[in-house]
């Protein structure tokens, strides 16, 4: 049997954190290979909370990502905005993005008090930027999303015309609540597609599958699946692929992130051929994320060829999700070349 090609049109990752300095040279052009466009995460170490910082970080990601086709859509780091900031950073952001303080990797500078962000998240909502959300409260590790869904319901409520993103959503409630209001979207990640965390910490301990939100039961998974494979408008690719080096992930008090960027898009492609949909990826990949942002990404054709590969252990100092595993497919390298 000839060997299959798939094609996907402009794909998009919702949720990617790149960094900066030698980390983002060494990474940014996974992400560009592959895809056209990714909403850029802004929890560096001095976050991106001013429109001077995102213009800075933005040139630094296009330097990364040279020469390939790719649009970073930036988003700035929740705080109190007045409105001439938002105002002014309007056009050159694709939301904001809220963390609970220190909830994940660098957020500290996070909400400390939900009962004082109105009046900022008002202004989103009159300016029509979207609001991005790390969804998990302070309670129980495996509770905290579902805890979390109280928070959202009251940004949908009070907030009726805002448009809300619940990242990275790792359980059957997210799946289940976000059908109940049309402003919410949500991105899901490759690993909640593929491990629970039995394959954290059910066996000897696997510091490269820690991440926040941690993995969940089987049975969530189960969910986060059917609820991707059936292909509801609302639900976006996001690879939350967050890279640490060696040293912060083997240690004590190791840092929560997975790098899933290199194998992004094979891992995907594999997932929907096994479920029998993959004339799903398509809108998984991008044309939801289109839809939701209302965006035009660069016209960029995505080639996946059935050839399999061994995933590297390492990528520099960063060992990549699924390393060392061998995946059905592969990004051509005629992709690479883009119109
Ligand atoms: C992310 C990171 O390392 O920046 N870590 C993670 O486990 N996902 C932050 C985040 O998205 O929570
Ligand atoms: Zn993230």
């Amino acid at each position: 049997m000839p060997a299959m090609d798939l094609r996907l049109e402009s794909p998009l990752d919702m949720h990617l954190h790149l960094r900066e300095g030698e980390m983002l040279t060494l990474v940014a052009p996974y992400s560009a290979a592959q895809m056209a466009g990714g909403v850029i995460m802004p929890n560096l170490v001095a976050p991106v909370d001013s429109l001077a910082r995102v213009r800075e970080y933005r040139a630094a990601i296009e330097a990364a990502c040279d020469p390939h086709v790719f649009t970073p859509y930036m988003t700035l780091f929740f705080r109190d905005y007045i409105r001439e900031e938002l105002v002014a950073a309007k056009d050159e952001i694709i939301g904001v993005k809220l963390y609970p303080a220190g909830i994940t990797t660098q957020s500290e500078a996070g909400v400390r008090d939900f009962d004082r962000i109105g009046a900022t998240v008002a202004l989103l909502e009159e300016l029509d930027i979207p609001l991005l959300v790390h969804g998990e409260t302070a309670g129980f590790v495996m509770d905290r999303e579902e805890e979390f869904l109280a928070v959202y319901r009251w940004l949908a409520e009070t907030f009726p015309r805002l448009r809300i993103v619940m990242e990275h959503i790792t359980t059957a409630a997210a799946v289940e609540f976000l059908e109940k209001y049309d402003t919410i979207a949500a991105t899901v990640t490759l690993h909640h597609l593929l491990i629970t965390l039995d394959d954290v910490a059910g066996g000897l301990l696997r510091p490269d599958l820690f991440c926040k939100p941690i993995a969940k039961t089987p049975r969530d998974r189960k969910a986060l699946r059917q609820a991707v494979f059936a292909g509801p408008p609302r639900l976006m690719f996001g690879s939350d692929s967050a890279p640490h080096p060696r040293d912060r992930k083997e240690c004590v008090g190791c840092a929560a992130g997975i790098f899933s960027a290199p194998v992004a898009l094979p891992a995907l492609a594999g997932l929907f051929e096994e479920a029998g949909c993959l004339e799903r990826l398509d809108g998984f990949v991008s044309a939801n994320a289109r839809r939701f942002y209302r965006l035009t990404p660069p016209a960029k054709t995505v080639r996946l060829e059935e050839k399999d590969w061994q995933v590297p252990e390492f990528f520099g100092s960063v060992r990549p999700f699924l390393a060392g595993s061998r995946l059905r497919w592969s990004v051509a390298a005629a992709s690479l070349a883009e119109e």
